[in-house]
Parts: structure tokens; C-alpha cells; sequence
């Protein structure tokens, strides 16, 4: 059977992986400054994360949301110690499309509305309603195109304004630095004009941290470097460091009844076992602090090469902006300098989204490669 050819691949095969280093089949080392779309957060098969795993395998690896599993109370208890959001409920998933669907449909219930506002340049997932809040109509098939979405520039006060006045709005989703569509942000005026107006027309403010959450913006949440409190946050991908799971924290004023949100594999005993290793690493190496750190020297290192046009984003997720695209830099990153980096919608930015216990000495390797290519 052939595989429905939808991804154009680079040729390298990673067989083994360690901290930020991927091995491929002939023994060449390549070093990971993407982590497979942000996914990576404390490294490649961190001892304490491989550990982990592996006893909660030899004891029980999955049963379904029918059963009491004390894990999920763990993850929870934890979450909100390393994140400080208290006011929450957990509901857990299995990827950032399933959390960003399922905080849309509660939305929706909450205020018994339909219709949402994103921002251009938006990525929410592939499924229903997530993919109709992503600004890009190639993605989006006719059966996505009944969801009702109005796409509004980012940082343009006046125009949101005049936009929720309608009261047909259930949600606004955003993304606190957006990811895929190339790191721009909204401003610290503009999350807490967006906060005050969605409080006072009874939107739900969902908070898009599939990418940016978990300690990658230098911050537990990209939401908390503005001094806002959304009603939703979606989360997932540095959240299993390669093990897919997703969730919600859906505040407390929602109420939960049984069968509004369901799901077979979500908050299963492995994928809670990975999360939870993943905050215990976060909480043990301080890795948000040296997201942050860390962050903080890639742009000073940056700002010594002219042909860096723009430095965008916050801790570890990150992006440099040239005066040309980038596709062919990359292939030479990859293929000649041994290191793998992302691409975005926007052609021009390199994408960088190392593990958070990244080093100085990594940093400087970095950029001694893209120093060699430019
Ligand atoms: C901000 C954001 N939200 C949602 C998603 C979708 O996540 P997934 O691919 O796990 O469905 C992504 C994926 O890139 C993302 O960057």
C-alpha cells in the first residue's frame, strides 16, 4: 500500500535521538533546532521522560475515560502549580486541533452562538471548526466552509471593535505568538483590549498555547506576558515531548455535564505519565527560566548579523526574518550544516523552536552554521 503522499519530505531518516541531536540510519548527527513542529520541549528521550514511560508501560498503558485514573488528577494538580492557573478545569484530547475543537464547541454551548472571530494569519488545526479559524482557504474543504469565521487583522483596535458589535460571536481564538503563520504577535494593549471587550459583550476568549505554552515563550503560558486571563486555553504539543495529547483548561465559571465532551484515548494513563514527566523536567531543570535566558541570547547573538533582518518572538520560539525566502537556506542547513530548522507561511522567516535545556555552546554552534550558508 502506498502512503497518501501528502508531505514533501526531506531525505533524512532519524533512527535514534538524543537531547537536541537526531541520529539518522548512517550514523550522521543533526542537530534539532525545530523539534518537529515545537514539539520537542525537554529534549529527545530524556532519561527521567524515557523512565517514566516506560514503568507506567510495564503497569497499566491505557483504559478508557470509564474508569477512576488518579494520573489525570496528578497532571491537573501539577499543571496548575507550574502554571499558576487556578480557576481551571482540565479536559484532556490527544492533539492541539482536538483541544482547539473542543474549546470552540464549548464556546458555543456556553453562549449558544456560532459564529467566531481569529486573526489573519491564524493556525488552529486541521479538524472542523479549528481548520475554518485558520487563515488559509487551501486547508479548508467545502464541508469546513459552514463554520461561520471572520478573520480580523491582528493589533487593529478599531476594527474588532466594530466587529463584535454584531452579538453573533460565541469565541475569539488567538494565538499569543503565532507559530505557523510566522511569529507576529498581539500587542499588550490590543490581548487586554480583546479581554475587556470579550468580558463585556460575553464572548469566550480561547487562548491558543498549542504552541506556546509549556515554558516555550519563557513564560509557563505566551498569554501571560500581557496580564490577561482567557476563559479557554488549548494545549499540547511541547506538552507530551513527543507523545501525543492535548487538552483544554476550560474555566470555572463552564459548567461540565456528562457526555458534553468525550474522547477514547484522551487523558490515558501514558499520555498523562508523558505529560506529567515533562513538568516534572520543567519544574526540576527550571527550563522555563532558561527558555527565556536562552531566548534572550539567540537575539543578541542575532542582532550581529546583517543579513537578519527582523528577530520576532519570546523565549525559545522564534523566528528570523531575511529580505529573501528561505526554503533553499533551510535545505542547506539541513544537508551541508546539519541542522534541522522550520519554515512559515511566511516565506522569508526561518522558524527556531529548540528543546528548552538548550545550551549557549548549541546557540553559538548555530550560528556558526548560518554564518557558513549566508
Ligand atoms: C497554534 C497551533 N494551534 C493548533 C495546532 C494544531 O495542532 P495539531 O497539529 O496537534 O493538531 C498547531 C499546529 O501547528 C498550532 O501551531
Amino acid at each position: 500500500m502506498e502512503l497518501f503522499d501528502v508531505y514533501p519530505l526531506y531525505n533524512v531518516t532519524p533512527i535514534s535521538a538524543k537531547g537536541i541531536e537526531v541520529t539518522d540510519e548512517k550514523g550522521q548527527k543533526y542537530l534539532d533546532f525545530y523539534g518537529g513542529h515545537a514539539v520537542i520541549s525537554i529534549g529527545h528521550s530524556h532519561p527521567h521522560y524515557v523512565d517514566r514511560l516506560k514503568k507506567q508501560l510495564d503497569q497499566i498503558g491505557f483504559y478508557s475515560n470509564s474508569v477512576q485514573n488518579p494520573l489525570q488528577y496528578e497532571l491537573a494538580t501539577k499543571l496548575e502549580l507550574l502554571s499558576n492557573c487556578e480557576a481551571y478545569q482540565l479536559f484532556l484530547c490527544n492533539s492541539g486541533a482536538e483541544a482547539n475543537e473542543n474549546a470552540l464547541k464549548m464556546a458555543s454551548f456556553h453562549t449558544g452562538k456560532a459564529k467566531v472571530i481569529a486573526f489573519h494569519n491564524s493556525f488552529h488545526g486541521r479538524t472542523s471548526a479549528a481548520v475554518a479559524a485558520t487563515d488559509n482557504p487551501a486547508i479548508n474543504a467545502p464541508i469546513n466552509l459552514q463554520q461561520e469565521v471572520t478573520f480580523l487583522p491582528l493589533n487593529d483596535f478599531e476594527t474588532f471593535e466594530k466587529a463584535i458589535q454584531s452579538n453573533d460571536y460565541c469565541a475569539v481564538i488567538l494565538e499569543a505568538i503565532q507559530g505557523v503563520g510566522g511569529l507576529d504577535e498581539p500587542t499588550t494593549e490590543f490581548y487586554q483590549f480583546i479581554a475587556e471587550q470579550c468580558r463585556a459583550k460575553g464572548i469566550v476568549l480561547i487562548a491558543d498555547e498549542v504552541q506556546s505554552g509549556f515554558g516555550r515563550s519563557g513564560k509557563f503560558f505566551g498569554f501571560q506576558h500581557h496580564g490577561i486571563e482567557p476563559d479557554i486555553i488549548s494545549i499540547a504539543k511541547g506538552m507530551g515531548n513527543g507523545f501525543p495529547v492535548g487538552g483544554v483548561l476550560i474555566h470555572e465559571s463552564f459548567k461540565a455535564s456528562y457526555g458534553l465532551l468525550g474522547t477514547t484515548f484522551g487523558g490515558n494513563h501514558l499520555a498523562c505519565a508523558a505529560t506529567l514527566a515533562v513538568l516534572e523536567v520543567l519544574e526540576k531543570e527550571q527550563l522555563i527560566a532558561n527558555a527565556s535566558i536562552m531566548g534572550a541570547y539567540f537575539k543578541s547573538k542575532a542582532a550581529e548579523i546583517p543579513q537578519v533582518k527582523k528577530v520576532k518572538g519570546r523565549g525559545l520560539m522564534l523566528g528570523l526574518e531575511f529580505d529573501f525566502e528561505v526554503t533553499d537556506l533551510r535545505k542547506r542547513l539541513i544537508h551541508n550544516q546539519k541542522l534541522f530548522t522550520g519554515g512559515a507561511k511566511n516565506k522569508k522567516l526561518l522558524r527556531i523552536l529548540p528543546a528548552l535545556n538548550i545550551t549557549e555552546a548549541q546557540i553559538d554552534t548555530f550560528f556558526e552554521a548560518l554564518k557558513n550558508e549566508l
